[in-house]
């Protein structure tokens, strides 16, 4: 989830210090180059990963229109939230290798914040933790939440899993950390499965959010939990996190200005997101990002029979003096990588915008708050969860500070958890 690939580009496109690629992951430059390189120079740069299952995905061609006074452009980009690295259930699914569980577990931004809120939780009740069931939806091979609330003294700790493997591992964690008593580890998606008496749970643990928060199938899981597996769904102290947002904002993207047309050909990701980490400087955001989701699980509807739709409209102003320091760090960045005429380069790339950044952003309680990015700015920072970029024009589109960018981002999220949610953000860069 988090692997980084350092490119030195020669005649060909070996890839070097990529270990142990999965097969149906693919970069954003293995799809969209399609000649062969002459010379090419370029060292150390980073490419982000890229969803590779993407279904009915699109990349219209942009389209510009010049007034007297403004050129408006149109950007948009369309795809469905599988996250190319590993999929359940014929792609229906996301699931996760060792690898992205242990950066889940292993980041520190996210994993204590948990505990403490979990701690915090059991022990604000009068009649004490030995008085609560706690649910954990999507336990993981660690059965790591569980674990903590058993630790803390919960009554009873149900554990669900889709993922068999994960749950087999799971059981062994409990039985481990001998919780044997207190943990029942149930397999299966959490909207198949019953807890056992038809008990309900004083609350719920749901560490499902996605790079785009709803994009792991968390809207589908929690609208069914709040039906039939907590006891006061309403309240928001009956969810761990209790609120989750997708923050976005326009960026630009120092590889889209690099790999141009003819050689590379950026509609071949089909709208697929590219995936950065959340420290890479290749991707520098234009504006403070808006909030593109927020999704209460007190507030949610009452019924999950049926799929939703929404949309959120957004304008941005590009920061002019964001632009200057972005093309700060991309010159940095292409001198590294000994890319010729990198000033000029870095200054093209910095006035330009390459689609909207994405990334999570999770309320646990009312003091404990995980921000993937640095909050409120959006800078860059250490977090295992990615930045996702739906690239929104074949070519980088001119920006400059003062300028406008409005977008309506899209979004379906269908009631079945084994229906993946499908997004599309479409809108115009009004240059002044
Ligand atoms: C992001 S991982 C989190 C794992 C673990 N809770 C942690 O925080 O380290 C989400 C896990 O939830 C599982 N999952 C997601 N939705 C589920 C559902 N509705 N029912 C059962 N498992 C689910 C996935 O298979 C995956 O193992």
């Amino acid at each position: 989830m988090l692997s980084h690939l350092f490119i030195l580009l020669t005649t060909v496109v070996p890839v070097y210090g990529f270990s142990a690629p999965n097969p149906t992951r693919r970069t954003a430059v293995e799809i969209i180059s399609f000649a062969p390189l002459s010379t090419t120079l370029l060292t150390g740069l980073t490419v982000p990963e890229t969803k590779a299952a993407i279904i009915e995905a699109e990349i219209p061609t942009a389209a510009t229109t010049t007034a007297t006074t403004a050129t408006t452009t149109t950007i948009s980009a369309s795809w469905k939230a599988i996250d190319g690295l590993n999929t359940l259930e014929a792609s229906k699914f996301v699931s996760f290798d060792k690898g992205a569980y242990d950066a889940m577990v292993g980041d520190k931004s996210r994993t204590p914040q948990f505990e403490k809120s979990i701690i915090k939780r059991l022990n604000s009740v009068i009649d004490g933790p030995g008085s609560q069931i706690v649910l954990d939806l999507g336990t993981g091979p660690y059965a790591y939440f569980a674990i903590i609330a058993a630790k803390a003294g919960a009554k009873k700790v149900y554990a669900i899993e889709a993922s068999s493997d994960a749950c087999k591992l799971a059981r062994e964690a409990v039985t481990k950390a001998g919780y044997d008593n207190i943990i029942t580890i149930l397999e299966g998606y959490s909207t198949d499965i019953t807890l056992p008496d038809n008990v309900k749970a004083d609350f719920a643990i749901a560490e499902i959010v996605g790079s785009v928060a709803s994009e792991e199938g968390v809207v589908a899981t929690i609208n069914d939990a709040r039906l039939r597996l907590v006891k006061s769904p309403d309240d928001p102290t009956s969810w761990i996190p209790r609120a989750i947002q997708t923050l976005g904002a326009p960026a630009s993207y120092s590889l889209h200005n690099l790999f141009l047309p003819p050689a590379f050909d950026w509609t071949k990701l089909e709208g697929a997101p590219v995936r950065f980490n959340c420290r890479d400087e290749g991707l520098q955001l234009l504006s403070d990002p808006s909030v593109v989701e927020d999704i209460q699980f007190a507030k949610m509807g009452k019924s999950s029979g049926s799929t939703r739709s929404g949309s959120r409209k957004l304008t941005f102003t590009v920061d002019g003096k964001r632009v200057e320091e972005n093309a700060k760090k991309f010159n940095d960045e292409y001198i590294r990588g000994h890319v010729p005429d990198a000033a000029t380069l870095a200054i093209t790339a910095a006035n330009s915008i390459s689609g909207i950044a994405l990334w999570p952003r999770l309320i646990l309680d009312d003091d404990i708050t995980i921000n993937s990015r640095q909050y409120p700015d959006g800078n860059h920072q250490r977090s295992h969860w990615l930045t996702v970029l739906p690239i929104m024009s074949p070519i980088p589109v001119a920006v400059k500070g003062d300028d406008r960018i409005t977008v309506d981002f899209e979004f379906e999220v269908p009631a079945s958890v084994t229906t993946p949610p499908s997004y599309r953000i479409t809108g115009s860069v009004v240059s002044v």
